[in-house]
Order: structure tokens, then sequence, then C-alpha cells
């Protein structure tokens, strides 16, 4: 193994599960692990505390009128249940048919920590960046960034920069480099449906009683209609609709063809808002998904019972123009006026973020994309992606700088399930991707 997997692999094997109190320590100890790696550079290297976990950062030296470059990563993790199901211990890598097993391996360690020796290994090679170099490493993207927005805020003027380099997103097919010009943004919620004062006898109380796991069922229902088009009044009032030049530029991309979705995902065919392809609906069409949904008796065998409570969480994924405030409040007033008789229902608010996008033709997406072809070896694809980074549309509101999103993680990289993997073939190209971004970024 070389040394540079070597220390990817100290770094996986920190359980920073963010979400988890239990592993404040183990969130911090990585942080802690983070600084030294910086400082080993001989970078300028700061652990910021936080209300939750910190926020490690490290520049180079900061030259005036040399163009700046923040190179933004987490590393926090998803929680790894079910545990059960891995192949190899989540916090234990291995090396497996090509590929770095472990939780954070392609979200987002190992993308991350490319950028570091890209620019180590350039330091020491050349003994000097070609251009201002701003680390930023959270640990807290995985609960949606809570103390990173107000700590920007805070400090702007250390974090101004010209550009924003990003590996955190996908990469359509193996070999195949991917620009992300586009996220989608989030907002989440949660129900509580209530029935009598306790469970009931559902044979003594049940016909004359409102079932509340009938209530949610049809709730959650009503959301849709029967060919997958969001029923909410006002959903797609603001969005931004998808170009014809994306239409045509989608088609033609490798391993983005339904066909390829069906593979990857095991379905049996493409379900949602008829009239678009899997990439479209994916990439920029916005959606409302139940999460988890939950009443009554689940055990063995069958319970008689008229269950007094059931929830049901869903998030919402939006497109450019959406604001997730007017989505959640369409949301809720859909749920209100769809609660069936007889039930009351609590609905928290849960956490929201906006989607983003940017023009991959511009100066700096150029230059991405030079880089991604001179260390993959062909031109990048241009895509946006489905899943969310809120804090990428944050720091174009604080800092005023767009962000490049050059994908690593591959299709079935499993984030945020069990047998997280990352290609060890990315890792090494990743490596070089990032000395090309960088000689490129000063070039632009
Ligand atoms: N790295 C992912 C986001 C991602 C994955 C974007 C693949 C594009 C392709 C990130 O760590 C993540 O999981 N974000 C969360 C949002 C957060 C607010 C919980 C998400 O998308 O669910
Ligand atoms: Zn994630």
């Amino acid at each position: 193994m070389t040394p540079e997997l070597e220390r990817l692999f100290e770094h996986l094997r920190f359980p920073s599960i963010s979400t988890d109190s239990n592993h404040a320590g183990d969130v911090r100890a990585n942080a802690e692990w983070l600084v030294k790696q910086f400082e080993g550079m001989g970078l300028q290297t700061d652990l910021h505390e936080t209300a939750k976990h910190p926020i490690v950062t490290a520049r180079n030296e900061q030259v005036p009128g040399r163009k700046t470059v923040l190179i933004y990563g987490h590393y926090d993790v998803q929680p790894v249940d079910p545990v059960a199901l891995w192949d190899s211990p989540p916090f234990e890598p291995e090396i497996r048919e090509g590929k770095i097993w472990g939780r954070g391996g392609a979200d987002n360690k190992g993308q991350h920590f490319v950028h570091l020796l890209g620019a180590e290994k350039m330091l020491q090679e050349e003994g000097e960046l070609p251009l201002n170099v701003i680390f930023l490493i959270e640990g807290e993207e995985e609960i949606g960034s809570p103390n990173l927005v107000p700590f920007l805020e805070q400090h702007r003027e250390d974090f101004a920069c010209d550009i924003i380099a990003v590996s955190d997103t996908g990469m359509v097919a193996p070999g195949v480099p991917t620009l992300g010009y586009g996220l989608r943004g989030i907002t989440c919620l949660e129900v509580k449906v209530q029935g009598p004062s306790g469970d009931l006898h559902s044979g003594v109380y049940g016909g004359a009683v409102a079932n509340p796991a009938s209530a949610a069922a049809r709730m959650v229902a009503s959301l849709h209609d029967d060919e997958g088009k969001v029923a909410v009044a006002g959903f797609y009032d603001d969005v931004i609709a998808l170009e014809d030049w994306e239409r045509e530029m989608w088609a033609q991309v490798p391993g983005a063809t339904d066909g390829d979705f069906l593979k990857v995902t095991g379905s049996s065919e493409v379900f949602g808002e008829p009239g678009y392809s899997a990439a479209e609906l994916i990439w920029a069409r916005p959606t409302v998904e139940v999460n988890g949904i939950g009443s009554g008796y689940q055990g063995e065998g069958s319970k008689t019972v008229l269950p007094a409570e059931a929830m049901f969480k869903l998030s919402c994924r939006l497109v450019p123009g959406q604001d997730p405030e007017k989505i959640q409040d369409a949301v809720i007033a859909h749920l209100k006026t769809h609660t069936p008789k007889g039930v009351s229902v609590e609905i928290e608010r849960g956490h929201s973020g906006k989607a983003y996008h940017n023009d991959p033709h511009s100066s700096f997406g150029k230059a991405a994309q030079v880089a991604l072809e001179k260390s993959f070896g062909k031109p990048p694809v241009l895509i946006r992606e489905g899943g969310s980074i809120p804090i990428i549309q944050d720091m174009k509101e604080i800092l005023g700088a767009d962000s490049l999103m050059l994908g690593l993680a591959l299709p079935d990289c499993q984030i945020h399930a069990p047998n997280e993997n990352f290609a060890v073939e990315n890792f090494e190209a990743g490596i070089e991707m990032s000395r090309a971004l960088l000689i490129e970024l000063s070039k632009s």
C-alpha cells in the first residue's frame, strides 16, 4: 500500500459521526488529526471551536495579487447502521477489488484528502503553490452545517476567495471525468399523527375510531398523483426550467441513461413526473420523498391493535428558483388540508438548504474542465447533481464565490449506506487532478 493510502486509512479509522453525540470525541480527534496533516505541509493551520464540531482551516502564504481558491470538504460521516449489512467493519478500512471500503471513503474523506495530497506533493516538488489556497474542512456537513454559516459570516474577510473547489459529488462512470455545475436544495419535515389517547383493541373499538396509521398513509399518498408528480399546490411555481442545451448534453452522458439508473438502483422502471428522463428527474426536477414512516405493531405475527399515533418524515429536494421556506409552507398547508377527520397532526420543520447552480463555461469552469481532461485523459461531462450540499449556495451568498464540483464518487459508491467505497484509481487520479486544478486556476 502506498504511504498516501496508509494516511487515508488513518483518516477513515475515526468514527466521526456528526449526528451522534456519543461520537463527539471521535469527531474532535479526527479534526485534530487533520490539523497535524496540514501542519506537516507547513500551512498555517487552525482548529476553530464551534457550538458543536470543530472546523479545520489551513492556508499557504496569501500573496496579494494572486488568485485565491478555497478548497471545501467535510470530515464528518453518516451513521453506519444497519452495521450487520457491512461486508467489513465500517471503520476498519480495507482494499478489495480495487476499492477502498469504509465509511467516509467517498463521502467525503477520500474526496477531500486528494486535494490535501495534491497540494502537499506540489509543495514538496516545487516549494510553493501557484496561487493562494485556503482549505476549509468542516465537521457538520451531514447535519446541515449549522455552525459554518455563522462562522463564515463572522470571518468573511479571512475566507475571501475567487473560486471554491469541492470534491463531494459523483462521477457518472469509471474513467469519465465529471464536472458538476448544480446541486439540488433540500427542506425537511416531520409529521406526527395523533388519534385516540392510547393504543386500543382493534376489535373492541375499531370501526368507530379514526386509525392514525391509515390517516398517515392517506396524507402521504396525497402528496403525489398516480404518475409521480407532486400534488402540492404551488410546488412547481418557481421552478427554473431545464434548458434545451442541458437536455441535449445530458442525453449523451455515458452512465446516465435510464437503463444505467435502473441497473445501479435495482429498480424495474423509471417512476416520476412524466416527460423527463431519469437524469433530468434527478438533476433538475424537485421531489417530495418519504424518508421514514411508522406506526403500530411491527413484530412477529399479528397483534390486533389500533395504534394511538403514527409518524412520517419527509424531505423535499429543490431546484433553482424554489425557496425552501415557501416550499415548507406549501407542504404544511397541503398536509393540513389533507388531514383526515378524527386525528390531529403536529408538524415539525426540519433543516433546509437552497439549490445551487453556476455556469460551467465561465473562465473558472473552463479551467476545471482542462484540469479534469489533463488528469483523466478526456474532456469531462457536465452535469447537475441530485444530492445537496447546502453550504455551497450559502458560500455563494456570504463569500460571493462560485463552486466547481469535481466529483470522484462512482455511482456504486454506496454513500450513506452499508459498504461505502471509493475507487483506488479515483483516489490516485484525484491527487493529479488537484495539482492540475491549482495550475489551471492560477492561469485563469
Ligand atoms: N456528499 C453528499 C452530497 C452529494 C452526494 C451530492 C452525491 C451530490 C452527489 C453530502 O455529504 C450529503 O449527503 N448531503 C446531504 C444533505 C445534508 C443537508 C444532510 C444530502 O444530500 O442528503
Ligand atoms: Zn453525505
